[in-house]
């Protein structure tokens, strides 16, 4: 029996236990709804050998050997961890000391594995918490260093699995990017040898280059809708490394981490320190359930206050960047609200003073006080014109840059990243750094005046966190020579524990997570913020990619998607509305720009917004053609209990003369149903994209038959249906 007895106890009693030493079970098993996680114990030796299927034996459910390891103990080249012990000694040998179990929350199981090594007195906790109606594993590292002095950590994975090959073929899916190109997605067939290896090295932006998370398909090219998935994805918003291999004699590996390449973190004897959690889940549904069972997780469990419906946003960013005042904020406030608009941000240019005011990228930045000759009012009294026109008000941070022309650098060139005999990079604007936020009295300084900018303004409701600029000096006064390799992990964790502390002070404060657009799209940072910018980049053809890429781990309500007035390629209002819609929409535009009936237009979609933006932010996603592989795209919502969906489609380039694509077979839908059908933001009230009218359909002909659409060669055609339960 596989220590039922004592799991349903634990269970029962709501409470942890521990298995003494001389009980070790032969066997630990986990399970979630659809999938089981199993571990064999031998000598305290500890080895994973299933996740996927409940007790399956089929293709991609890894039973066929105990061989693999749970944390790092077969060898210097494999482990996830790879430690030097106080005395120089490079192995580890972790073995089981107990097990425990705990269920906090209804639905969320933890368990933990505490292990020591054979020799030294150094302390592993390795914690598995899932989520049952997810089919979602967590899994994560505490380290503890009991050895009589510091030891060095040369290889930081929260997650280091190898396993036999099961499959002929494996595939691997993940994304590449960079500022104003993020989501790019690449897959490819694991060959014998050649191991994929991505990560960042960036620092602060843990999204440029790639994005921490990636699928491993086992099987034939899984689609959608079909193959053994597993998803994975690192919650970490610094350096970090993944990497998915099949060596020369079969062995599969996977492993997600810290990177450790500016050196070996040292840990002091008598400390301890928690490794980013790694999030898994299994499908044998395709790529679109991994998808589904992340966005749940997510809103469910990770983002903080993920069922609340977010608002509709207007930035003032690309409509007026920093040439602004007062009076020019508050028309386009008029604009928002004569939209419908529910939440007005401020963007960069409101801070710094005299000859350090922000009015351009070189300056100001550190600096967190109103510049009053642009706002005489304050950010208070922009606060209040905003609530007198139904509006919410936020405005724009970077807390972790300044600008050498700034009070702040003037006062305390201390706080900022440097090395010892190197002159300062400036980066945007030539004068920008990184402020040290590996350093508490860093961290401190920019609390004291952030937080006071805070408290001033009434009823605030949403901060913009920026991040402008790489770690391009790994370097930190605050930290010794000894301990100068510790700052890129110390650095993130200083991010969270000042995120952590904003969101304890100021609740009702949402945070848009920034970082040059995308840059910092990961599953840690969503762990204390709202949504993200997905790119700067808002030419809408490139924005349905990154949406795209975005959506294979993070759930639309993440997605900020904003109506922009153009970058790169012109597209009309229509295919800029219809592509924002399918994320958390807003504007990005000066209304007075806009002609009389782009307004009403606007005003049309923004109340049409309001009324499928449950089913937007918080259905499930299906993703129905790749605008990766065709010259079109379409993706629906639907609501969890079927009774209402969207579907979106944007025609992409297309051929003059191929107006009619194949009809677009849904899923998600009831059978039994029938839906009403409506085309919504018509552009002009006639014109129709619906081939066979709006004529109500069952969903079981709407699933098999399809909905057949025109999408015309216009470069780009768009089209948005409603479906709703009869
Ligand atoms: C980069 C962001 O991605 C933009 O949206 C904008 O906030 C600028 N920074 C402001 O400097």
């Amino acid at each position: 029996m596989r220590n039922g007895l004592l799991t349903l106890v634990g269970l029962v009693l709501g409470v942890a236990f521990q298995f003494p030493v001389a009980a070790l079970p032969s066997e630990i098993v986990v399970e979630s709804r659809n999938c089981e996680l199993l571990f064999s114990v031998t000598n305290g030796r500890v080895k994973i050998v299933h996740f996927g299927e409940k007790g399956a034996e089929s293709v991609g459910a890894w039973t066929s050997s105990p061989s693999i390891s749970v944390q790092g103990s077969d060898g210097a080249s494999r482990g996830g961890l790879a430690v030097t012990h106080t005395d120089g000694c490079l192995s580890l040998d972790l073995r089981l000391q107990s097990e425990e179990r705990l269920t906090e929350h209804e639905g969320v199981e933890e368990v933990r594995l505490h292990f020591k090594d054979s020799a030294y007195d150094f302390r592993v906790c390795q914690h598995f918490c899932i989520y049952k109606e997810e089919d979602v594993v967590e899994t994560w590292l505490d380290i503890r260093n009991e050895e009589p002095g510091c030891v060095r950590l040369r290889r930081m994975n929260s997650l280091s699995w190898s396993f036999p090959m099961v499959a002929a073929r494996h595939y691997v899916q993940y994304s590449t990017g960079d500022w104003a190109c993020e989501g790019h997605l690449r897959e490819m067939e694991l060959k014998r040898g050649a191991d994929v290896v991505f990560g960042s090295l960036r620092g602060t932006y843990s999204a440029f280059e790639a994005n921490p998370s990636f699928m491993l398909s086992f099987g034939e090219r899984p689609t959608e809708e079909v193959g053994c998935v597993l998803g994975c994805a690192l919650a970490w918003s610094g350096m970090w490394k993944m990497s998915v291999g099949l060596s020369q004699n079969d062995g599969l590996r996977i492993s997600a981490g810290v990177a450790t390449d500016y050196g070996d973190y040292v840990l002091d004897k008598g400390l301890e320190i928690t490794l980013p959690k790694v999030i898994l889940t299994w499908s044998s549904g395709g790529k679109g359930q991994v998808s589904r069972n992340f966005h749940r997780w997510a809103r469910n469990w990770q983002m903080p206050n993920a069922r609340k419906l977010r608002p509709i946003v207007l930035n003032n960013w690309e409509g007026t960047q920093m040439a602004f005042d007062e009076c020019k904020i508050l028309e386009i406030m008029d604009g928002a609200r004569d939209l419908g608009v529910e939440l007005f941000v401020l963007d960069d240019g409101w801070f710094g003073r005299g000859r350090n005011a922000r009015n351009d990228d070189s300056h100001g930045l550190g600096d967190w006080y109103v510049n009053e000759a642009k706002l005489p009012h304050g950010l208070q009294g922009l606060a209040s014109a905003a609530r007198e026109r139904g509006l919410e008000f936020g405005f724009w941070v970077e807390p972790e840059m300044a600008n050498l022309k700034s009070d702040f650098y003037e006062r305390h060139p201390e706080l900022v990243l440097q090395e010892p005999h190197r002159p300062l990079r400036g980066q945007r604007g030539g004068t920008q750094v990184v402020v040290d936020f590996a350093n508490p009295v860093a961290r401190d300084e920019i609390w004291r005046m952030l937080e006071s900018v805070y408290a001033s303004v009434p009823n605030l409701s949403y901060v913009k966190w920026d991040a402008n600029a790489s770690m391009i000096h790994v370097g930190s006064g605050f930290l010794d020579r000894l301990h100068q390799s510790n700052l890129p992990f110390d650095y993130t964790k200083g991010v969270y524990s000042f995120l952590k502390r904003q969101r304890k002070v100021f609740p009702g404060v949402d945070i848009q997570d920034c970082a040059s657009g995308g840059g910092r799209m990961d599953y840690g940072m969503l762990a204390f913020t709202d949504e993200f910018w997905t790119s700067d980049d808002t030419d809408p053809r490139e924005r349905v990619m990154i949406q795209w890429a975005a959506s294979q781990f993070y759930p639309a309500c993440a997605m900020a998607a904003h109506v922009t007035t153009g970058w790169n390629r012109p597209a009309s209002l229509k295919f800029r509305t219809d592509v924002a819609m399918s994320g958390r929409f807003g504007y990005e535009l000066q209304p007075s720009r806009m002609t009389r009936d782009e307004l009403e237009y606007s005003k049309a979609a923004v109340s049409t917004y309001k009324r499928i933006r449950s089913v937007v932010q918080h259905g499930d996603l299906y993703r129905l053609v790749s605008p990766f592989e065709n010259d079109y795209a379409a993706l629906m919502y639907v609501q969890p209990d079927a009774s209402h969906a969207v579907v979106f489609a944007y025609g992409l380039s297309r051929r003059v003369g191929e107006n009619q694509i194949p009809p677009l077979r849904l899923f998600g839908l009831d059978s039994s149903k029938r839906y009403v059908i409506c085309e919504l933001n018509k552009f002009y009230p006639k014109s129709t994209h619906l081939r066979g009218g709006e004529v109500p359909r069952s969903g079981s002909s709407l699933m098999v038959q399809g909905l057949p659409l025109c999408l015309s060669g216009n470069d780009y055609d768009s089209a948005v249906i409603e479906l709703r339960e009869e």
